[in-house]
């Protein structure tokens, strides 16, 4: 994944700009740019980003090339999301986040694993099995182990004792039970933090359907439920990286148009912003509204 610090460079590259140009294109000063550039910037990092990111997108405009990009956001919703993330991390408990789809989840846990390097980031899919799992912790923890799955979860449990890592695993709801309990015993035996991320069911899972895996549920610390929609506020957060934030219609049009989904609003602002892009005028209530026709309900 390209950094937002090398999409610059890479655009200074192609348009012979210095960092003076950039700090002045974006009213910033040089020393900002340069701390940016080289990954040492103490400010406001998102805000900075946010700028850089329109730059980047504006100047791709110009070349033709629809490359509408969002930095990550840090809305109240992820605000939330990285205050149970952090109790799992530093209390070494399980923090649980969920909510439907297209919220930020995965946004949120990439941007958590980008600022902890310590952390080691799991991406479910459907056919995840207990040792699929496990084989991925190996890879990623650089441990060249062969064996049942005994003797994987003894050597990730002995490479993460008293480590202070912490476990990220994103669409949680897909892991079979087998695969949970690898996890629980993970945690039991080397108090790492464990944060897992997914869709509403991913509760029922934990407790098992009967109460049956209350063992399980009964080490969750925290569980934060984001529910099925963002506010209007995050929306707006998110938006205004793009487009003007400060237009009260346009943000409202946005926020019922994706229905607080912030999947949906990417979508929306990406489709509006190529619908004005031939004719060079800023993203307007009409044109979101033009625009949203084409996105399935
Ligand atoms: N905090 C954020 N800052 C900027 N963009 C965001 C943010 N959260 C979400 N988005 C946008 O919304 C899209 C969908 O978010 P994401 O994939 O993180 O949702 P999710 O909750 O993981 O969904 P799913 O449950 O389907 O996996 C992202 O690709 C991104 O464009
Ligand atoms: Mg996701």
């Amino acid at each position: 994944m390209t950094t937002y610090a090398e999409q610059l460079t890479a655009m200074m590259a192609k348009r012979n700009w210095s960092q003076g140009d950039v700090a002045q294109k974006i009213g910033m000063s040089h020393a900002t740019i340069s701390a940016f550039i080289s990954g040492n910037y103490a400010g406001n990092v998102e805000k900075l980003t946010g700028k850089i990111i329109n730059l980047i997108n504006r100047e791709n405009k110009k070349d033709g090339m629809t490359c509408v990009s969002t930095g990550f956001v840090m809305t109240e919703t992820a605000k939330q999301m990285l205050f149970v993330s952090d109790i799992a991390r530093d209390d070494g408990d399980i923090s649980v986040i969920c909510g439907g789809a297209g919220l930020g989840k995965t946004s949120f846990l990439m941007h958590y694993a980008r600022e902890n390097p310590g952390s080691i980031l799991i991406e479910t899919d459907p056919s995840f099995t207990a040792r699929a799992m496990l084989e991925g912790l190996c890879r990623k923890l650089s441990l060249d182990v062969k064996g049942n799955m005994h003797v994987l979860t003894e050597a990730v449990i002995k490479k993460l004792q008293n480590s202070g890592r912490v476990l990220l695993v994103d669409e949680a709801e897909l892991l079979p039970y087998r695969a949970l309990e690898v996890i629980r015993r993970i945690h039991d035996k080397t108090r790492i933090g464990v944060v897992l991320v997914g869709l509403e069911r991913l509760v029922t899972n934990l407790k098992g359907r009967r109460g049956e895996f209350l063992q399980l549920y009964s080490r969750v610390g925290c569980c934060l439920k984001i529910g099925n929609e963002l506010p209007a506020d995050d929306i707006r957060a998110i938006a205004g990286q793009l487009i003007d934030g400060d237009d009260d219609d346009l943000m409202a049009t946005l926020y019922e148009k994706s229905g607080g989904n912030a999947r949906r609003l990417s979508k929306l602002l990406r489709g509006a912003i190529r619908m004005v892009e031939t004719n060079n005028k800023p993203v307007s209530t009409t044109i979101v509204r033009e625009f949203a026709k084409y996105l399935i309900d």
